[in-house]
């Protein structure tokens, strides 16, 4: 696989689920990884995990949804390793509701999470790699996104919305050789997709029966899309900007 060596990647959402294999197999391909969660102690088992095996990773506390936290984290970071070459969005969440059964305080909280997190992280992060005329981002969306999710109305818009803000940064970011891209997971085995099947009827009805409509035949697996983005980060993907990819085993063909 492609080789990320001497490279600073941040991954927000480390600490589990996606963000965790991301971060493993970023490390695995020689990048320095900052496990970056609000979750502080799984952030520091997930870097344990790393440094364990041979790589090299740091857990740093943050909250995405607070720009003051994340210049905090940054800072941090430029202190420790300097001015990073990747950034990976991957914090994210939401709890299925139709869109008649939520209220404007759920709609921010989703807001601010999926989509404020991936404005506050890029905005505090491009200097870096403006800096250095070259970097890396590559942002979780979902084949929400793309086809709508019943159950995960406002979620859909905000990764929508991750995807729009991306290819504008694409372009923006270009000429200084940093490019920007998304990856958009199917239903992936997570502790978040666990947690929405027990909270209610409706995620365990949808999520509980999407398997068999699966052309590959499972779920995703979190080192699925892991290794779609550690492609995306590497050298060799030089010329792939804007661009927004589907990891789901064929459920979407879009
Ligand atoms: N699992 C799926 O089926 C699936 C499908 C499509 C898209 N996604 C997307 O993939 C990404 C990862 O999802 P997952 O299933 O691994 O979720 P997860 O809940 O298992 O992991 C998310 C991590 O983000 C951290 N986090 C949450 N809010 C944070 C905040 N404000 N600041 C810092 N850290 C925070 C959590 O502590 C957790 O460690 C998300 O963007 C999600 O929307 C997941």
């Amino acid at each position: 696989m492609f080789r990320l060596d001497h490279r600073v990647g941040v991954v927000t959402g480390g600490a589990r689920g996606i963000g965790k294999a991301i971060s493993k197999v970023l490390a695995k391909q020689g990048a320095l990884v900052v496990v970056a969660d609000m979750r502080f102690e799984l952030a520091e088992q997930t870097a344990f995990e790393i440094n364990a095996s041979g790589g090299v990773a740091l857990a740093t506390y943050v909250d995405v949804t607070d720009i003051e936290s994340v210049k905090k984290m940054a800072q941090k970071v430029r202190e420790i390793y300097g001015p990073i070459d990747i950034l990976v969005n991957n914090v994210g969440w939401d709890k299925m509701m139709l869109f008649s059964e939520t209220d404007p305080d759920f709609w921010s909280k989703v807001i601010d999470i999926n989509y404020r997190s991936v404005l506050n992280c890029v905005y505090v992060f491009m200097n870096d790699m403006i800096q250095k005329k070259r970097g890396r981002i590559v942002s979780i969306g979902s084949d929400a996104a793309k086809v709508g999710s019943s159950g995960e109305s406002v979620y859909s818009g905000a990764k929508g919305a991750i995807i729009s803000f991306s290819k504008t940064m694409a372009r923006e970011l270009a000429r200084y050789n940093i490019t920007v891209n998304v990856v958009c997971p199917g239903p992936t085995e997570t502790p978040l997709v666990e947690e929405i099947k027990g909270e209610n009827e409706l995620g365990q009805k949808i999520l509980g029966s999407i398997e068999k409509f699966i052309p590959l035949g499972r779920i995703g697996r979190p080192e699925d899309v892991a290794y779609a983005v550690a492609f995306l980060v590497s050298d060799e993907a030089e010329y792939i900007t804007g661009q927004v990819l589907s990891v789901n085993g064929g459920l979407t063909m879009c």
